[in-house]
């Protein structure tokens, strides 16, 4: 069975990709809504996250009360532009490790290339977030899935602001075992690898590098 797709039905989310999207855009405003989509995704991909209950004295009594169980969660940027995920992640869950992983792109074959990975000592007991603005072909995002599978990783969930339905046909095919959960879906990739109509480069937009 193939990973689920989430895809955000939120005003918010959208009213915020629309500005990503526009090149006019600002570096500055382009990080800051990268930071708060990723926050706002992150509070759909938790949803499952396990719950107990402890007691709690308010100001009118005891009661007993939900709490998170303390799963050991670590979320996981594909540099360089998964960067702008990671502080909007750690605003919903601050007590996440970070581990980095370092992924380069042929320029001419698109093919995936891992050139840094360091993670928490104790990576493979995590919940992994892998976090990458784009899903284009999938590559990346599938190289940095193998890449913490090796690692012992077992609980994996991507999250992108931006699919294309080639990147997300992609990882349903080499890693079914995972969940996606993006900001939208669009059309399709163009010949150049890049999501249309997209947003453009997004490591060169967080950055300002273009
Ligand atoms: C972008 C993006 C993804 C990748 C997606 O990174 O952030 O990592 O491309 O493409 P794919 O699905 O076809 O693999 P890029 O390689 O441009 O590097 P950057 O983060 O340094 O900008
Ligand atoms: N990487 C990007 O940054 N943008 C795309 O559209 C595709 C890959």
């Amino acid at each position: 069975m193939n990973g689920k797709v989430h895809i955000m039905d939120h005003p918010l989310v959208a009213h915020k990709l629309t500005i990503l999207r526009d090149k006019n855009t600002s570096v500055k405003d382009f990080r800051e809504l990268v930071s708060e989509i990723g926050m706002l995704i992150t509070y759909e991909a938790t949803r499952d996250l396990p719950l107990t209950t402890k007691e709690v004295e308010t100001p009118i009594c005891k009661t007993v009360a939900p709490t998170l169980k303390g799963k050991k969660f670590a979320v996981v940027p594909i540099l360089r532009a998964g960067l702008g995920l990671v502080d909007g992640v750690l605003r919903m869950v601050p007590s996440a490790r970070v581990g980095h992983i370092g992924m380069y792109r042929d320029e001419e074959t698109l093919e995936p290339h891992v050139y840094f990975c360091k993670m928490p000592k104790d990576i493979s007991e995590r919940d992994i977030m892998i976090v990458d603005p784009m899903l284009a072909t999938g590559g990346s995002a599938e190289a940095a899935i193998a890449e913490m599978k090796k690692r012992g990783c077992r609980n994996i969930k991507l999250m992108v602001l931006l699919a294309a339905p080639e990147g997300i046909q992609h990882i349903q095919e080499t890693h079914p075992d995972v969940d996606i959960y993006c900001g939208a879906v669009d059309e399709r990739l163009n010949e150049h690898g890049y999501i249309v109509p997209g947003l453009g480069d997004a490591g060169d937009r967080i950055f300002g590098t273009k």
